[in-house]
């Protein structure tokens, strides 16, 4: 059966695929199905904007949805970009981590302390609905370095590691991330949902 995963962000797109590969669903995504649903992401947390973006998703297709809200979290930027992430400077992502980098220029090396941070949220037609968390730790770069990934991937740096995320191989960025911390939590929950859904 398949489960709808309600992004456009061809990032996520490559990342849920590997991530779900677990599952015994098959994800397809709203581009696939000819939907495009433009949901505002105005809410004051993750966890409502996830939540918006699958509910819509979930009523429109009528299939199981999970939808994810994400962002930076910088401590010396209070928290900046953090919702806003997307949208913290117009352009591509290479804008906006060169606006970030700027936005940071006089904080020295150990103050640049962030994470990523991720909210799942699975619905469906008639509920009920679950989310999940997941959340990965690091600093942020004097500049950007490798090509893997997307958005901040460039400049966050995972001392464990000794690289950015960037850096990583897909395969490694999907055992480590916000994201793959977030579906694993939400997979037990998914099982669940799709076990209710699927075929009799
Ligand atoms: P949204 O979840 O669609 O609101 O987008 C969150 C934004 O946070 C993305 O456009 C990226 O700028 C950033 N972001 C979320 N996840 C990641 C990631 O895995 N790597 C780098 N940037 C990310």
């Amino acid at each position: 059966m398949d489960i709808l995963i309600a992004t456009y962000n061809p990032g996520k797109v490559r990342e849920y695929r590997e991530l779900l590969i677990p599952l015994e669903a098959t994800p397809v995504f709203p581009l696939e199905l000819g939907l495009r649903i433009d949901v505002p992401e105005d809410a004051a947390t993750y966890l409502e904007n996830a939540t918006q973006k699958a509910s819509a998703h979930a009523r429109a297709s009528g299939l199981v949805t999970l939808a994810d809200d994400s962002g930076l979290e910088v401590d010396a930027l209070c928290g900046a970009p953090g919702l806003r992430s997307a949208r913290y400077a117009p352009g591509q992502d290479a804008d906006r981590t060169a606006a970030l980098l700027a936005a940071m220029s006089d904080v020295p090396l150990e103050q640049r302390t962030a994470r990523f941070r991720c909210t799942v949220v699975i619905d469906s037609p008639d509920g009920p609905r679950y989310h999940a968390e997941g959340v990965c730790e690091g600093l942020i770069t004097l500049e950007p370095s490798g090509s893997g990934g997307f958005g901040y991937d460039p400049v966050f740096y995972l001392p464990e590691h000794g690289c950015t995320m960037a850096e990583l191989a897909p395969e490694a960025k999907n055992r480590i991330s916000h994201r793959a911390r977030a579906v694993e939590a939400a997979l037990p929950l998914l099982r669940r949902v799709l076990a209710v859904h699927g075929p009799a």
